[in-house]
């Protein structure tokens, strides 16, 4: 996790770096700091807590003539979240400063070899291990881009560093490897960031950075070299074409809530271009050349698997391929059997979760096809799949995840109609009738989602009190209830399960008393009835229900609250903005920190 930013160039580098920073802070918030070369010394800032610590402990330095620096945002893998384990990180003669993402798996081991040669250590971070081993290195191969590919090859583990070096004055080097790390194109100004709204309102020219590779910038220039020899990279800068606008709130109190909101347009984007106006028919242009796989394997973590277990149903009834859905860091771990045919589908909002691209690096191992489902272009994941179909939401700011899974469904219900079609399981009037019903879904949703906030605002005032929550559903409704169960902890702090309603009575239903809510999922659909009789066990055993249901049910709940039935798998589409509103209003009614929840980052870039 963690961000990082570089700046060398013609203005006053920590005003934009700070502001790099806040457009980071979704991958870690624990500390932040900043080091700035001025008047030939290294300048060390660094507080504890969020950036506004850091932007009051730099109202008492002097910067402003600093135009070559780093900043970092931290979200703590080795050490406490503490100010000594805040970055930038320097070595003892204080000449170098670094900022890392990632993890250094072996740094024990070299930590003890460089304190048997003397090295005092001040934190308890993996990342300061690197600096000192980087003036160790310096010490004896005496340029710093060759004691930087001295430390690249004695490091293991995932990295995206930068450093600068006194005397080395507006000059940043930087080393991908396992995390990500791009380079901002300016005029008289380079940027090096994880993510590219941290300079996106400088520049739109960006660089993507692979694995094993090493980048020195200054204001003027930029070269990208191997880290196995130093050789030069050839690399072109590709244009961005979002803007900051949509990395911002656009109004709205929290990310969240903008990012619930822009779903109608989300489905639109996602559609966009893949429905055959002539003939209705799905056109997946991205993987065409692939084949339709015998089965598949989908790779995803958090929601991104939610998004996967609920295409599962489609995929399985509409092109009768057989789907295993794991979690990748079960995947990734475990004796697989593959067989000719098999295709891997992995599923990532940000492209960039660790456990993901392992998975996917096992599947490559074996030889099987890959499927990439992203957001984020030029991500790992796009990066390392045969074919990659994006999602097209946009950028993702909020931590918790909305608008990516509604983007990842549309993006796997095409999929799943455009193999029913090319197999024949799925008739040509089936698909026109879905893709049908998804072109009129944009408008159907943006004329709800307002009254669907009132209701959740009203129910949230009724249930805040409540501890813990289930989420049951059925069929489609059983991967949602997951994924409504998970939005409620993660942002509201109420312990929250999502079980698929069936399973209640197999020892769930034990818990069940008047304080402990029941949120249902209950369309209009053949099991219907089911969920009815699964209700009535709650019921029975004193548990209050909302029940999430359509016009004209009949079923057993304390609350109802209804919204259009779609028909078929397009009523997900309702659902899934009904849970992530009212876990979105029970955590702003009890006044927790929605965009930033407790313990998260945006990005899981290590294991
Ligand atoms: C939950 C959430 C996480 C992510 C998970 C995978 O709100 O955001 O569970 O879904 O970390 O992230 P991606 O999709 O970027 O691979």
């Amino acid at each position: 996790m963690c961000g990082i930013i570089g700046y060398a160039g013609h203005r006053p580098a920590v005003p934009l770096l700070v502001e790099g920073l806040r457009r980071l802070e979704y991958r870690g918030y624990d500390s932040a700091g900043v080091a700035y070369l001025q008047n030939k010394g290294l300048q060390v800032v660094r507080a504890e807590g969020k950036l506004k610590n850091l932007e009051h402990c730099l109202t008492e330095c002097q910067h402003l003539q600093a135009t070559c620096g780093l900043g970092h945002t931290r979200w703590a893998t080795h050490g406490l979240p503490t100010t000594q384990n805040a970055h930038p990180h320097q070595d003892e003669g204080q000449n170098i400063a670094l900022v890392h993402n990632g993890i250094i798996e072996n740094f024990q081991e070299l930590k003890q070899s460089l304190e048997a040669k003397g090295h005092h250590f001040a934190s308890q971070t993996d990342t300061e291990v690197i600096v000192h081993l980087l003036a160790d290195n310096l010490g004896h191969q005496n340029t710093l881009p060759k004691a930087l590919a001295a430390t690249l090859h004695q490091i293991e583990g995932s990295y995206a560093l930068a450093c600068i070096h006194r005397d080395y004055p507006n000059e940043i080097w930087a080393a991908r490897h396992s995390s990500p790390l791009l380079l901002g194109v300016g005029q008289g100004e380079n940027f090096i960031a994880s993510d590219i709204p941290a300079f996106l309102s400088s520049t739109r020219d960006v660089v993507f950075l692979e694995d094993g590779e090493v980048v020195r910038l200054t204001p003027n220039s930029w070269e990208v070299f191997s880290a196995a020899d130093m050789q030069p990279v050839g690399k072109t800068p590709q244009r961005i074409e979002w803007d900051l606008q949509a990395a911002q709130k656009g109004g709205f109190k929290h990310f969240m809530l903008k990012e619930i909101m822009e779903q109608p347009q989300v489905i639109q984007d996602g559609i966009a271009g893949r429905i055959d106006d002539a003939t209705q028919e799905v056109v997946l242009d991205e993987i065409a050349d692939l084949p339709i796989p015998g089965r598949l394997h989908i790779i995803a973590c958090g929601t991104s698997f939610h998004a996967g277990l609920w295409a599962k149903y489609l995929i399985e009834e509409w092109a009768r391929i057989p789907v295993q859905v794991e979690v990748a860091s079960e995947f990734r771990y475990r004796q697989q059997v593959f067989q000719e045919g098999d295709l891997a589908l992995a599923i990532s909002q940000s492209g960039e979760t660790a456990d993901t691209l392992a998975g996917m690096r096992i599947a490559r191992e074996n030889n099987l096809p890959i499927v990439g489902l992203c957001n984020v272009v030029g991500s790992s994941v796009a990066r390392e799949s045969d074919g990659t179909m994006y999602t097209q939401a946009g950028p993702e700011i909020s931590v918790a995840s909305t608008k990516a899974m509604c983007s990842q469904m549309v993006a796997l219900l095409l999929l799943a109609i455009a193999w029913g079609r090319k197999k024949g399981t799925l008739s040509a009037e089936a698909a026109q009738q879905l893709t049908g019903q998804l072109q009129r879904l944009p408008h159907t949703l943006s004329t709800e989602l307002e009254r669907m906030r009132h209701a959740a605002q009203r129910l949230a005032t009724q249930f805040s009190k409540a501890r813990s929550f289930f989420f049951l559903g059925r069929g489609l409704g059983s991967p949602l209830a997951l994924e409504g169960a998970l939005k409620l902890k993660e942002i509201s702090y109420i312990h929250a399960e999502g079980y698929a309603a069936g399973e209640m009575k197999h020892g769930p239903i034990a818990l069940i008393d008047s304080e402990f809510p029941t949120f249902a999922l209950a369309p209009q659909d053949s099991l219907l009835p089911k969920v009815g009789s699964n209700l009535q066990e709650v019921q029975a055993r004193g548990g209050k229900i909302i029940a999430l249901t359509h016009p004209g049910t009949d079923i057993p709940s304390d609350e109802r609250w209804e919204v259009p039935q779609m028909g078929s798998a397009l009523d997900s589409f309702l659902f899934l903005p009904a849970l992530q509103l009212f876990a979105y209003e029970m955590a702003v009614y009890l006044g927790k920190d929605v965009d930033q929840p407790r313990n998260l980052a945006k990005s899981v870039t290590v294991e």
